[in-house]
């Protein structure tokens, strides 16, 4: 099947002022990505070709997200924000460049997947001129009323302008709409903005169509997909429902999570099957882990990779540039941040990590910290391969640990350690005999005295 060209228009200059909140709203996150993006990943998935988004002016942070997410989209701003018609209509540039198809979403909707795009696309390619997708809303309060007569799309009526019998209907609006490419541009053109609020309307679009004699359609969709987000509830509605599409994605690509709904998820979080992730577990963006990995209870992670057959928790944190190779094992209260752990490597118990290379089956011992940080720089840390750090080790950065080292407990590491030789930086034990007799003998004397 030859795919038709096609003009996505993404609307997201609007403040959201029901937020509450200084960010734009399409920049608030869901899954640890800005709703706007969500809805650009989804296109890019359906293979739309042509974007455009339109922004509000000043919304910089909004168009260096785009610039990262869809490099090739446009941007456009709508100065003044008068409604969702307007808002398409600055896209205009883009809109006189024919396309067949011509796509409407809203950056407020970041649920709407790939399929369903394809399935708006599909109605416009069997003959439609319009096709509004629609949902039946569990509670459709705020929501455009999809107004059908005998399964035809009449109108779509705004909550503000509808009467008491067509606030009754459930049938709603999700803002994404499809145009046969060839009266996209006159139709936008054509709508008003004579309406309780004032604005220009992209749902008026549908009853001028209707008097043009074109044919419009509704194409249905879940609500689990078509949720917009106008609310900060709205937003942790939409969280909650991304959390749990993400959970059923792991268990079907063969994870086993232990408690599923204790276990959150980023956008991109990539887990290889067998994988076992146990309670409590939150993946910030960019990690990836390796089949055979277990990740244990009321572990953090966050721009890490994890190798095959590894462990990691029960209260482990990995930040961002943590590489774990295969079969390591980070332990409880261990923090690790830019740093490789080869093959084998284990730091089980109670260690700070940073800006490190630990060599293949090398083992860090309990308490062990890397002073990467003087106050103005960071310094690195290596260490080779089949090295023992002894528990409590201060490896004071820049500091290389040469292969078959071992440190003792408790040792502050200033200098570099040749290959194969033991360290010790610490004070020398002392011990005299029957010494504990004599201090206990003059400390009873001192208090003796006193009383
Ligand atoms: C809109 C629809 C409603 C639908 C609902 C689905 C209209 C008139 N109403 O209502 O039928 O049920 O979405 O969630 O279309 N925007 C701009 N510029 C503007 C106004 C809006 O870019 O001047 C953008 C917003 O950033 C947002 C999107 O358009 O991403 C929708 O606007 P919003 O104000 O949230 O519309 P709703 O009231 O939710
Ligand atoms: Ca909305």
């Amino acid at each position: 099947m030859t795919m038709r060209s096609c003009l996505s228009v993404v609307l997201a200059a609007g403040l959201g002022t029901r937020m509450k909140s200084d960010l734009p709203k399409v920049m608030h996150e869901v899954g640890g990505l800005a709703l706007v993006g969500h809805v650009l990943k989804a296109l890019q998935s359906a293979g739309s070709e042509r974007v455009s988004v339109v922004t509000g002016p000043d919304m910089p942070t909004l168009e260096n997200l785009v610039r990262e997410v869809s490099p090739s989209a446009q941007c456009h701003v709508q100065t003044d924000r008068l409604g969702t018609a307007h808002a398409a209509l600055a896209a205009k540039p883009a809109l006189e460049k024919a396309a067949e198809d011509v796509l409407v979403l809203f950056g407020d909707t970041p649920l709407v997947t790939p399929e369903t795009i394809l399935a708006v696309r599909a109605a416009l390619r069997e003959g439609a001129d319009l096709v509004v997708l629609g949902f039946e809303a569990d509670n459709p309060f705020g929501y455009g009323r999809l107004l059908t007569e005998e399964g035809r799309l009449v109108a779509i009526r705004e909550e503000k302008d509808a009467s008491e019998t067509e606030r009754r209907v459930t049938f709603c609006n999700s803002g994404i709409m499809g145009f046969n490419g060839q009266h996209a541009l006159a139709l936008l053109e054509a709508i008003g903005n004579d309406n309780a609020k004032r604005e220009f309307y992209l749902t008026d679009a549908v009853e001028i169509a209707n008097a043009r004699g074109l044919k419009v359609v509704a194409v249905t969709g879940s609500e689990a997909e078509t949720q917009g987000i106008n609310t900060r509830a709205q937003l942790a509605a939409c969280e909650a429902a991304f959390q749990q599409r993400m959970r059923e994605a792991a268990l079907e690509n063969g994870c086993t999570l232990l408690a599923p709904e204790t276990v959150f998820f980023s956008h991109d979080t990539k887990l290889e099957p067998d994988v076992t992730v146990e309670q409590n577990v939150v993946f910030g963006p960019g990690v990836k882990v390796a089949g055979g990995a277990r990740i244990r209870a009321f572990s953090h992670l966050e721009g890490a990779q994890v190798g095959s057959g590894s462990l990691v928790g029960p209260y482990a944190r990995l930040r961002p540039g943590a590489v774990l190779g295969a079969d390591t094992h980070i332990g409880n209260f261990v923090e690790v941040k830019n740093a490789t752990f080869g093959s084998g490597a284990k730091a089980n118990h109670l260690s700070y990590i940073g800006d490190a290379s630990v060599g293949s089956k090398t083992n860090i011992g309990a308490g062990t910290i890397t002073c990467n940080y003087d106050g103005y720089l960071k310094h690195r840390t290596e260490i080779g391969a089949g090295s023992f750090v002894g528990s409590n080790s201060t490896l004071v950065a820049p500091v290389r640990l040469g292969n078959g080292v071992f440190t003792a407990a408790g040792s502050v590491i200033t200098k570099d350690v040749q290959r194969d030789s033991l360290a010790f930086g610490r004070a020398k034990q002392v011990v005299k005999d029957g010494g504990a007799v004599r201090l206990r003998e003059k400390l009873q004397a001192a208090k003796d005295a006193k009383s």
